[in-house]
């Protein structure tokens, strides 16, 4: 039995990783990245659930399921990030750690890509590290549960 379930999320177009502007997201695709994820969390003894939709209902909809079986999110919202305050009152509505991770850095680019309304519902960011994100978010949860026991 998985000691921690973890939910990974991906927003819209985040499906085209791999041929969708690859000078700003990179050449690997979703799937690598959530095989990085998945053996991630298999080296940790967790469990992932993954989900890439480009609707924000579906979304949503994978989060209000996530309250009570999952542990913690971490949720790549794509343009979602920016005026989805149905994705961020449903990440509220979550007990659990929630990681908001972005492949490029948004704040090096367009204006209106500095706004997320994710990160305030959010335990933290992480962003710009290309896919190496994910798995930092993984690291980042990881301590998070840790620190969490020592309270
Ligand atoms: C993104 C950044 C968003 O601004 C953009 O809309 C995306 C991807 C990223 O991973 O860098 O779709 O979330």
């Amino acid at each position: 039995m998985p000691s921690r379930r973890i939910l990974l999320l991906n927003g819209p177009n985040l499906n085209l990783l791999g041929s969708r502007e690859p000078a700003i997201y990179g050449s690997a695709t979703l799937a690598d990245h959530v095989a990085n994820v998945e053996a991630a969390c298999a080296g940790l003894g967790w469990a992932v659930q993954h989900l890439q939709s480009n609707s924000e209902a579906e979304l949503v909809g994978a989060i209000h399921a996530a309250r009570g079986s999952a542990d913690g999110i971490i949720i790549n919202p794509g343009a979602f990030t920016h005026y989805s305050w149905a994705i961020h009152d449903a990440l509220a509505a979550f007990d659990g750690p929630v990681i908001e991770v972005h492949l490029s850095q948004p704040l090096s680019r367009e204006s209106w890509r500095h706004t997320s309304v994710v990160a305030p519902v959010a335990i933290g960011t992480i962003a710009g590290f290309g896919g190496v994100g994910y798995a930092l978010a993984v690291e980042a949860l990881s301590r998070h549960f840790a620190a969490a026991k020592t309270l």
